[in-house]
Formats: structure tokens, sequence, C-alpha cells
């Protein structure tokens, strides 16, 4: 099989030494790299890829949505899918759970829910309930708030200092 040697710098940031494969697309549950080499994404990516690779569905939905709007910004304008996808959000979930807010990860979510959280609190007057509880070992993100609840020596002990 004739293959090119992918295009690779020294410009990335990585938190790996070990030589990775070069993904270079991807169809339903399988990744290919640039030999073509087939790999089952059996994690989604990190559990976001969940409904496979290249749907053709989301595919026309996305190339349609772009073309006529990439975004807007919540402060400033209102737009349909973000209030299509809230009232889907909403029925497929608990009957207590009525609210959306957009964030782009996991760490995001975190963080907004401890804000949300502290700052429903703090506006009933209860300005002493601030900490939060979480288990070891356990993982809620990379940023610093999240890493605040995580719980694994090997990802927040340099950081320990600025969480406290
Ligand atoms: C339980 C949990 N919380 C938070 C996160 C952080 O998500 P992200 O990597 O999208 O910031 C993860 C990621 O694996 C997770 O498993």
């Amino acid at each position: 099989m004739h293959f090119s040697e992918p295009y690779k710098t020294d410009y990335l940031f990585y938190q790996t030494r070990s030589e990775l494969p070069f993904i270079d697309r991807a169809e339903g549950v399988y990744l290919y790299d640039h030999t073509g080499k087939k790999y089952l994404d059996g994690c989604s990516g990190a559990i976001n890829t969940n409904i496979g690779h290249g749907n053709p569905r989301i595919l026309q939905a996305i190339a349609e949505q772009a073309r006529k709007v990439f975004f807007s910004y919540r402060t400033q304008f209102e737009n349909e899918p973000a209030h299509r996808l809230a009232a889907k959000l909403v029925h497929g979930s608990a009957e207590h759970l009525t609210k959306v807010f957009y964030v782009s990860s996991g760490s995001e979510a975190i963080e907004s829910a401890m804000k949300l959280a502290r700052q429903y609190y703090f506006n009933r007057g209860q300005k002493s309930r601030y900490q939060f509880i979480s288990r070891t070992p356990s993982y809620h993100g990379s940023t610093l708030g999240a890493l605040s609840l995580t719980s694994s020596a090997q990802l927040e002990l340099p950081f320990r200092p600025m969480l406290k």
C-alpha cells in the first residue's frame, strides 16, 4: 500500500512521549490512520462523539446551519437552534431539570455547576456555604476549579497550593 507521511511539526504540546497514530479519517465507530489501519473508537473520543463519526444527517445539519449563521453571542442575540436543542434536552431530562446553560467541555460544565451552586447560596444569604465534596480517586476536569474537585495525585499534586 502507498501512503504519504503525515505533515508533522514540533509545535504541538504533547501530554505523552509515545508515538501516536495519525488519524486521517473516521466513519461510524471506526477511526483510520494515515496508513489505512482501522481502530474501533471504543470510548467515542473523550465520550464526545457518541453518535459516531460522519453521520450524514449531522453533516448536513452542520453545513446548513453554518451557511445560515455560524455563531451569535448569548449576551447580545438569540437564535432558534439554541432554543430547539434546549427544549430537546429539557424534555429528555428528569422533571426538575428545566434550564440549559451551554458550555464547550466537561471541565467548563463542572466550573459552571460549582459557580451556579455557590451563587444560589450566596444570593440566599448563606455566604459560608462554598465548599464541595468529591470522591477519591476522581477526575472532574483540567481547569483549576474542576481540578480542585479532582482527586488524583498525578494530576493535581503540583497545583494543590493554588487550589486552597
Ligand atoms: C467525570 C468527568 N468530569 C469532567 C471531565 C472533563 O471533561 P473535559 O475533558 O471535556 O473538559 C471528564 C473528562 O473525562 C470526566 O470524565
